[in-house]
């Protein structure tokens, strides 16, 4: 499948995703890399996703509950915390690997963490593949509001 590229991001698929993951972590001078898990998706996706990369960096791992109703802004500010307690600056990269409650939660981190640093959707669910790692959308729950607060920003 080929990638779609458009002015602001790319979009990849297959084995070239993780062609184009490596080569753009090697090009870039990222100071730290940091990638957002949920449980499942720490279990079964990051062991995968991890035996692609071939690039030299230290991962830190941050891991949130899963599910639409951990889409909060208390679990926005964990995550804060723990970029800031785990040294993360302005150019910092926040990878966001799960389905679109991760991906939108990221998105929203990433978003406004130091104002806005870099993220990279790395989607695992059909629905955050074709819809919800793409467009810009992040953002969360406001109490029964379903994406109530939120950006637009590209990853
Ligand atoms: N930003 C957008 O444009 C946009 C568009 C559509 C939907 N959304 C949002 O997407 C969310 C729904 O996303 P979803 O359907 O991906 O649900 P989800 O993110 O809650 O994931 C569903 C479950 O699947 C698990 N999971 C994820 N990847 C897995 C894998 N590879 N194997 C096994 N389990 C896995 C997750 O841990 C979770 O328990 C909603 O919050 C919705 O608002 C956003």
């Amino acid at each position: 499948m080929k990638s779609i590229v458009s002015d602001s991001y790319s979009v990849h698929f297959d084995k070239t995703a993780f062609e184009a993951l490596n080569s753009h972590l090697s090009s870039q001078d990222y100071s730290s890399i940091f990638i957002l898990v949920d449980e499942n998706t720490h279990e079964l996706c990051l062991p995968q996703f991890m035996s692609e990369i071939t690039v030299d960096y230290n991962f830190e791992i941050i891991e949130i509950e899963s599910g639409e109703v951990n889409k909060t802004i208390e679990t926005c500010i964990g995550v804060w915390e723990a970029l800031s307690e785990l040294g993360a600056d302005r150019k910092s990269l926040l990878i966001n690997l799960g389905g679109g409650v991760l991906t939108d939660l990221g998105g929203f981190v990433a978003s406004t963490f130091k104002r806005g640093i870099n993220f990279i959707n790395v989607p695992t669910t059909l629905l955050s593949m074709v819809d919800a790692s793409v467009g810009g959308k992040t953002g969360i729950d406001l109490g029964p509001l379903k994406n109530q607060i939120g950006v637009i920003n590209q990853p």
